[in-house]
């Protein structure tokens, strides 16, 4: 049996104030509905569908450069005349023996397994509708069982009597059923209700009259099939989407200082025996090896840290490579193309960018590190800058092994330290300095004998 998903996210959001369309507002770093996307993914449906509209193309777009399997069917809904009309926009490109299960868009933390029964209810030949308890159903669509606990019909708010309004059991919207029998309801519908739109939600009557079963499947966290429709609503799932995140970390081994002050929007991969302070923001895909520690405020992008590195406290790391062993912060911060290699340090208000730092150097105080390869166990001073763009183009500084460049010195790129060189402090370097000398580039220090320092004229 094939299944199909259809995702209805062509609703305005009003109540976002936005430009952005509500479904691509980030949850985790990640568009509500690229994790409608992924649930659906996981379901391994034959075809996957999306309704569109508000927003125009921006939507279709902004998936463009992703691929899911299978390809993904826009259909645009150019006005908005209610959730049954989506559906039965995209009905015509669907499978008639196939069944169909539907999404929204902008309900992000429904997982495939809460999903999986629905998809069975449908392949029975029934309804299956995915419901929930919550404490304030208001604005809700309102479950109506019968003695059985079969849904009869849903009522949205805006149409039910107070009876019906007091009924906790609410519809989240999603439902499966066989593709034929939604076509036959939705030919059905009409817009008699308060909202004058047609509403998906009339199916369960439609069903019901036919004898059909509508069954009902509670999901059993009532927080995960929450659906953004305010900002208010976001931030509260973005809270729950890093709880759920941070919970998992702590199952495989992560220690977090504080699972209710920390961000993961992406992908963490850590090793063993990994402690991660207190305000860490995770970007992007970032792998940690064996007992690293990131201390507070830190932000890590799209980075690599190799086991028994030390991150400190508020430092900035976005797609750097860092070997076993470093030491890097507090106050750092490694720009795209940095690479530490093993046992080499970085500490405060050093900023590097496409540089490589061999084996155990270390650049410990105040310095820029640009379009550099340092070798091993080099000393950067504090203060030492690479002067590595010229104002039209970057050059290239190269330090040996064992060089150590006293602080406060600027090296001109292209240079070129040899081994074991010493750069004296406060030197201007424009020319290659040679292996195993000191050079340096300074006024030289003059005491001047009898100078008296002026005094105030009266
Ligand atoms: C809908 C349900 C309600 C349920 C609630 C759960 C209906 C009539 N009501 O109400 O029973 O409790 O969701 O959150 O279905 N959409 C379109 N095209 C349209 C209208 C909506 O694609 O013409 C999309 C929206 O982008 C959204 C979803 O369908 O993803 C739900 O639409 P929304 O307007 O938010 O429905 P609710 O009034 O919240
Ligand atoms: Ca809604």
């Amino acid at each position: 049996m094939s299944l199909e998903i259809i995702i209805l996210a062509a609703g305005k959001g009003t109540r976002m104030h936005s430009t952005t369309p509500k479904v691509l507002h980030p949850l985790g770093g990640k568009a509500l509905l690229a994790h409608v996307l992924d649930t659906a993914v996981a379901l391994q449906p034959t075809a996957i569908h999306v309704i569109y509209g508000h927003g125009g193309e921006a939507l279709p777009l902004a998936f463009s450069g992703l691929h899911y399997a299978p390809d993904v069917n826009w259909v645009e809904q150019a006005e908005q005349l209610g959730t049954g009309h989506a559906l039965s926009l995209a009905l015509p490109a669907v499978d008639p023996a196939a069944e169909v299960l539907v999404l929204y868009g902008d309900v992000p933390l429904v997982g495939p397994e809460t999903l999986a029964p629905l998809v069975e209810t449908s392949q029975r030949g029934e309804l299956g509708v995915l419901t929930a308890e919550v404490d304030n159903p208001t604005g809700y669509g309102r479950v109506v069982v019968d003695d059985c606990g079969n849904i009869r019909a849903i009522i949205e708010h805006k149409d039910a009597t107070s009876a019906e309004q007091a009924i906790t059991e609410i519809n989240t919207g999603f439902m499966a059923a066989p593709a034929a029998c939604f076509v036959r309801w939705l030919q059905q519908l009409t817009q008699n209700n308060a909202q004058g739109e047609y509403y998906l939600t009339d199916v369960a009557a439609l069903a019901s009259a036919e004898g059909l079963t509508v069954a009902a499947t509670r999901a059993e966290i009532a927080g995960d099939v929450l659906g953004v429709n305010s900002r208010g609503d976001l931030a509260i799932l973005e809270r729950r989407y890093q709880q759920l995140q941070a919970e998992e970390l702590m199952r495989a081994g992560v220690t977090l200082q504080d699972p209710k002050r920390f961000d993961l929007r992406g992908v963490l991969t850590a090793g063993r025996d990994c402690t991660i302070d207190i305000n860490v923001i995770i970007e992007g895909e970032v792998i940690l090896g064996d007992r690293v520690q990131v201390g507070p405020n830190s932000v890590l992008k799209n980075c690599r840290v190799g086991e028994d590195s030390t991150i400190e406290a508020n430092c900035l790391i976005d797609e750097a490579v860092i070997a076993a062993k470093c030491q890097v912060g507090p106050f750092a911060r490694l720009r795209p193309g940095t690479c530490l290699e093993e046992g080499s340090r970085v500490g405060n208000f050093v900023e590097t960018k496409k540089t490589t730092l061999g084996q155990g150097s270390k650049a410990n105080h105040l310095a820029y590190l640009g379009d550099a390869q340092v070798g091993r166990n080099v000393n950067i001073g504090a203060g030492v800058i690479t002067c590595n763009y010229d104002g039209a183009n970057k050059h290239l500084t190269v330090i040996g092994d064992n060089a150590f460049i006293g602080s406060d010195s600027q090296l001109v790129a292209p240079v070129v330290v040899g081994t074991d060189a010493t750069i004296g402090a406060g030197s201007t370097i424009s020319k290659d300095a040679p292996e195993g000398k000191l050079t340096f580039s300074r006024g030289r220090q003059t005491t001047v004998k009898g100078w008296k320092r002026p005094k105030k004229k009266r």
